[in-house]
């Protein structure tokens, strides 16, 4: 108990000072900084090598919080009631007067908002006087960080301080719904379409891979784990490694499992984990087997799909 209020009194003298630090969350890591500093935002930037066109979510830790910088609509209130805090992403029309940093949403009007779940970030959240501007913990296109181990892998000595709140619970970034107008999906993730449809009580516009992109950082190639991946794959090739969606007795070498019994969110969970450890294993192909497109099977397709752009 002692160890966990001390890291978070640390990771707020980071945070303070407006240096960038890595959090925890349920879905996946963050690189994390004061939102409504233009130095902070700057070194997240640069630090992930991110085009500066690609906004950044920014973290809440409530409501009252949230209500300084974006105008709440009745869609976003009945599912912060039901979703939040949890794996959603919500898109909201950002208030002239807010401090929010502009380099975050490279001067647009609105604003990527959410509320994470994990106790150690939210305990961390309270204690500060701004919310936490949070790419997930990778270098652009990369694959994001489940561990505090992987952010490590990414950045190196450059990362100055990891608060390490374990392996990340649901393993896939948030969905991202746009609240601007119609209601839309522009990510699949942790929380399923059909979860969210019931309480609008309407089917969701899904706009994930049209031309006309809303969110810039969805473009082919990300998720990627440095290696060419081949998705629905019944027989790989020789020296592919070959993943496997639940463990089973096949007649060849280089498999993994991404599961006992074929469990979604078990697979989910262990996705990014899996091709981390397949690179390191010297594999400099992957195959991946066919993924039931239901669920958050959805979101976890989607990865591989993009992944597979390399
Ligand atoms: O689970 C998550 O969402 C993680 C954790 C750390 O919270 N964060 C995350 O952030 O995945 P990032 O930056 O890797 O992905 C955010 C996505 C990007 O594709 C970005 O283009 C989109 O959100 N985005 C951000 N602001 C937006 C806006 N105002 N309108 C549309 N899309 C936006
Ligand atoms: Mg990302």
């Amino acid at each position: 108990m002692k160890s966990i209020q001390s890291n978070i009194k640390k990771a707020k003298e980071y945070l303070d000072n407006n240096c960038c630090i890595a959090v925890p969350t349920e879905t996946v890591y963050g690189l994390a900084g004061n939102a409504y500093s233009n130095t902070a935002i700057k070194k997240i930037y640069k630090l992930k090598k991110r085009p500066i066109n690609n906004p950044l979510i920014v973290h809440y830790y409530n409501l009252k919080q949230l209500k300084k910088d974006c105008d709440l609509n009745d869609n976003f209130l009945k599912l912060y009631k039901r979703f939040s805090p949890g794996p959603i992403t919500y898109i909201l029309k950002l208030k002239k007067k807010s401090m929010i940093s502009k380099l975050i949403t490279n001067n647009k009007k609105s604003l990527a908002v959410r509320f994470p779940r994990h106790d150690l970030l939210k305990n961390l959240l309270k204690n500060l006087k701004y919310p936490l501007a949070a790419p997930s913990a990778n270098i652009s296109s990369r694959l994001s960080s489940v561990n505090a181990s992987d952010v490590k892998e990414e950045f190196g000595k450059k990362i100055k301080f990891i608060l390490d709140g374990g392996k990340s619970r649901i393993g896939l970034e948030s969905t991202i719904i746009n609240l601007l107008d119609k209601p839309s999906i522009l990510r699949y993730g942790g929380l399923n379409i059909s979860d969210i449809e019931k309480i609008l009580n309407k089917k969701l516009l899904i706009k994930i891979n049209t031309k006309n992109k809303i969110s810039p950082g969805l473009f082919a190639l990300h998720y990627s784990p440095g290696i060419p991946l081949r998705m629905n794959i019944k027989l790989p090739k020789k020296n592919e490694a070959f993943v496997l969606i639940k463990k089973r007795k096949i007649h060849l070498n280089n498999y993994y499992y991404l599961t006992k019994k074929k469990n979604l969110d078990e697979a989910a969970k262990n996705l990014y984990a899996i091709l981390r450890k397949i690179k390191k294993d010297g594999f400099n192909k992957i195959a991946v087997e066919k993924i039931p497109n239901r669920g958050i099977g959805k979101a976890i397709n989607d990865r591989l799909y993009r992944a597979s752009k390399y």
